[in-house]
Order: C-alpha cells, then sequence, then structure tokens
C-alpha cells in the first residue's frame, strides 16, 4: 500500500464518504478536475438576480468557477451571460463590477461586442490606405459572425439567473429535482427582488469546505456563540434535512421554538448567559406568510452558491474558487416589491448576522481557514464525517453528517467516472 505522506489522490474507504481524505481539498490537479467537472461542465452556475441588471445595457461582471463572465441585459429586454475574454487575443476586457452599456469595448484594439456578444465591430479591419494601395487588414473572408463572445446557456427562475457554459446542460428544474426546487421556489416565488446590498469576502479555504458548512446542521448550536446564546439556531429546533436524488444539493429546514427547554443548550460552552443585546431591536423577528412554518431554510446549490432564509433576512451566497485553498464569498442581500420601509430596515439590520464580520459568519470564516491550514500540513489524513451513521438519506432531525457523506458520494461518482 503506498503510505506516502503527500498523496495525490484520495485513499477512500470502500465506497463510502464518510471519512474525507484531506487531500481532496489541497491537490492542484484534483482542484482542476473539478472547476472541469463541475463548474465548466453539466452543472447550472449561479450567476445573479434579475434584480441587479433592472434596464436595458446593465450588466454585472462575476465568476463561474474561475472564468469572469458578465450577465447582461440587452435592449429587448433578454437577459444573456457571456464570457468576459476578447475574441481577438484574449484579454478580460471588463473591469467594472456593474454599469450600463450598449456596447462593450475591448481596450487593447478596441474589438467591440454587443450584450449578447456579438462582434459589432473590429478597427483597421480593412486595413489603412496609402497612396492609392490598401495596406494590411484583417482577411477578407474574416467573418464578425464567427468571432463573437463566448455565450452561456442561461435559465431564470423566480428572479435568479443561473448559466452553463455547457450547451448539453440538462433544464435547470431536472438539474435541481423536485424536493430542492420545491424550496427554491418557496423563497423565489415570482415576488419582484429588491437588492439591499452585498458583502465580499476572501476566505482561505477549499470551496468545497464552504458547501459543507451549510450541509453541517450540527455547528451552529455549539459553534456560534451568537445562535446559541439567542435562540437562533439550536440542534433541538424541529428541522428536516432533504437532498435531490443525487445528494448533491440539500436544503436544511429548521423551525424556532418547537424546541423543549434551554437546558440542552446551557450545558454548551458557546452559551454565554451574560451577553446581552444593546439594540433589542436587532431580534425583532416577523413572521412572514411565504415561510409556511419553518423559520429558517439553508439551501445548498452544488456547487456554486447557498440561499439563505434566516428569519427575516434573505440573501443568496456566492462560491467562486481561486485555487485549491482560496475562494470568494459574495453575499448578495435582497428583499421583496411588496416590503415595508420598516421590514427592509428589519432585514438590513439581521443582515448584522452574516457576511465576513457577522455576528454568526465571521466564525465560519475562521474555521474554514483553520480546516484548511490542517488539511495542507499532513493532506494523508481524513476528516470523520460519521454523526448520525455511514450511510446518506433525509432525516427528521439535524444531528447528522448526511448531507456531507452525500455530496461526496456526488463527487466521487463525477471525479471518479
Ligand atoms: S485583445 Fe481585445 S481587442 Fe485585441
Ligand atoms: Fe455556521
Amino acid at each position: 500500500m503506498d503510505d506516502t505522506l503527500f498523496p495525490d489522490t484520495p485513499r477512500w474507504e470502500g465506497d463510502g464518504t464518510h471519512r474525507i481524505p484531506f487531500v481532496a481539498y489541497t491537490d492542484e490537479a484534483l482542484y482542476r478536475r473539478e472547476l472541469e467537472r463541475f463548474f465548466y461542465r453539466g452543472h447550472w452556475c449561479y450567476v445573479g438576480l434579475e434584480a441587479e441588471i433592472p434596464n436595458p445595457g446593465d450588466f454585472k461582471r462575476t465568476a463561474i468557477g474561475e472564468r469572469s463572465v458578465l450577465m447582461t441585459r440587452a435592449a429587448d429586454g433578454t437577459i444573456h451571460v457571456v464570457e468576459n475574454v476578447c475574441a481577438h487575443r484574449g484579454m478580460r476586457f471588463c473591469r467594472e463590477r456593474h454599469g450600463n452599456r450598449q456596447i462593450f469595448t475591448c481596450p487593447y484594439h478596441q474589438w467591440s461586442y454587443a450584450p449578447d456578444g456579438a462582434l459589432r465591430n473590429v478597427p483597421l479591419r480593412r486595413g489603412v490606405r496609402q497612396d492609392g494601395e490598401v495596406l494590411g487588414g484583417m482577411p477578407a473572408d474574416f467573418d464578425l459572425a464567427q468571432h463573437g463572445l463566448t455565450r452561456l446557456q442561461v435559465a431564470r427562475r423566480g428572479g435568479v439567473v443561473f448559466a452553463a457554459f455547457d450547451p448539453a446542460v440538462e433544464p435547470f428544474e431536472d438539474y435541481l429535482g423536485p424536493e430542492i426546487l420545491r424550496w427554491f421556489d418557496r423563497l423565489f416565488d415570482g415576488r419582484r427582488l429588491v437588492l439591499l446590498g452585498y458583502n465580499r469576502q476572501r476566505i482561505p479555504g477549499n470551496w468545497k469546505l464552504m458547501q459543507e458548512n451549510i450541509k453541517d446542521p450540527y455547528h451552529p448550536g455549539l459553534l456560534h456563540t451568537w445562535f446559541v446564546t439567542f435562540g437562533l439556531w439550536r440542534a433541538d429546533n424541529r428541522s428536516q434535512l432533504r437532498m435531490d436524488a443525487r445528494h448533491r444539493h440539500a436544503a436544511m429546514i429548521s423551525t424556532r421554538g418547537a424546541a423543549g427547554q434551554a437546558a440542552q443548550v446551557t450545558q454548551v460552552s458557546s452559551f454565554k448567559e451574560s451577553m446581552k443585546l444593546n439594540d433589542p431591536s436587532f431580534l425583532d423577528i416577523v413572521p412572514e406568510p411565504w415561510w409556511g412554518g419553518p423559520t429558517a431554510v439553508m439551501t445548498t446549490i452544488f456547487p456554486s452558491v447557498i440561499l439563505q432564509q434566516q428569519v427575516n433576512s434573505v440573501s443568496t451566497r456566492h462560491i467562486q474558487p481561486r485555487g485549491p485553498g482560496s475562494f470568494d464569498f459574495v453575499w448578495t442581500h435582497f428583499g421583496f416589491e411588496d416590503d415595508s420601509n420598516e421590514m427592509t430596515r428589519r432585514r438590513l439590520r439581521q443582515a448584522n448576522l452574516f457576511g465576513p464580520a457577522g455576528f454568526v459568519s465571521a466564525d465560519d470564516g475562521e474555521v474554514i481557514e483553520f480546516s484548511q491550514q490542517a488539511f495542507e500540513s499532513k493532506p494523508f489524513h481524513r476528516t470523520v464525517a460519521e454523526l448520525g451513521g455511514r450511510e446518506v438519506g433525509d432525516t427528521e432531525h439535524m444531528v447528522t453528517e448526511t448531507l456531507i457523506r452525500g455530496m461526496y458520494r456526488y463527487w466521487r461518482e463525477v471525479m471518479e467516472a
């Protein structure tokens, strides 16, 4: 048996996924295969909200995997997603995060493109005229129509935009599957969305750790002092875990206040009895009809996004990997068109829980960073994800790592094929 301390392939225990090799988080070649198989082929990736580009000509620059893309709105209102790579000599031509323009011009040689990616103009295409002679220029058979930007497949649902480089990607609804689609539609039920703002952070850890963090309902009631102390998320809340048939996506569904007394959680060391809120309006939680009961639903759409409802705070969290040991994490906080001003303020106040310095989320960024440090120091080792058993399946409680095992079952299926 190969007993190297620096393996380049993961050694799994049988066909299980209850012990995850550290090397799955650190190896460059595996990481590139993940980009290829998850982000660039066969999967829908999150791009943004339609509300971010409400007017014709609006655009937003974002990323799918490590590839830069633009979500644009054409004059006729159609939404396009095109790759931010000039068709000429390959420059990443757009550097603004957001803007409005009818034509994108690459600064290098000023090739220009319509919002749908069509090449409109090539300067000096016909060369220059000197002493009655035409000098240089593109070949006579150069066809503008053959040299547009790479156009992605686009799926829109409930005001959310996903895209895929792969023309053979399955329909978005099939990609989510009926169970996850239900939770997607609960949040994005057709109401117009209103953009409230962004948080951005770079986390020095493998991108999968963020998916795992939101497939791990066991940690919030232990790691997060804030959740435990103010009772927003407890392991004994009434809850369900749901996955799609391939176990790549998941929903953690939790209903606050359905649990017993605090006795169980007061033994948890992160419970801080002395911690008090200076501003009680922070916990001014108002149930909304669309919740249909659950007070928190966290949905992971593999590989690129997390959909968050934590009481009145709703956001998308976009995962943009940058090498095996780092990813950018972009939070888009939003509300709904029919929100009162008071509700908008409430959503914004509660958003203080999240983001890089969030009362809760700051903890997650740190544990991901410290996990990655350990993984890189001894890639021959493995994690243990055996809470709730070694199998994979939906549950009616949260004391399980089944969603993590499920994601790695899918990971193995795709990566080992
Ligand atoms: S690289 Fe963009 S115009 Fe030449
Ligand atoms: Fe967390």
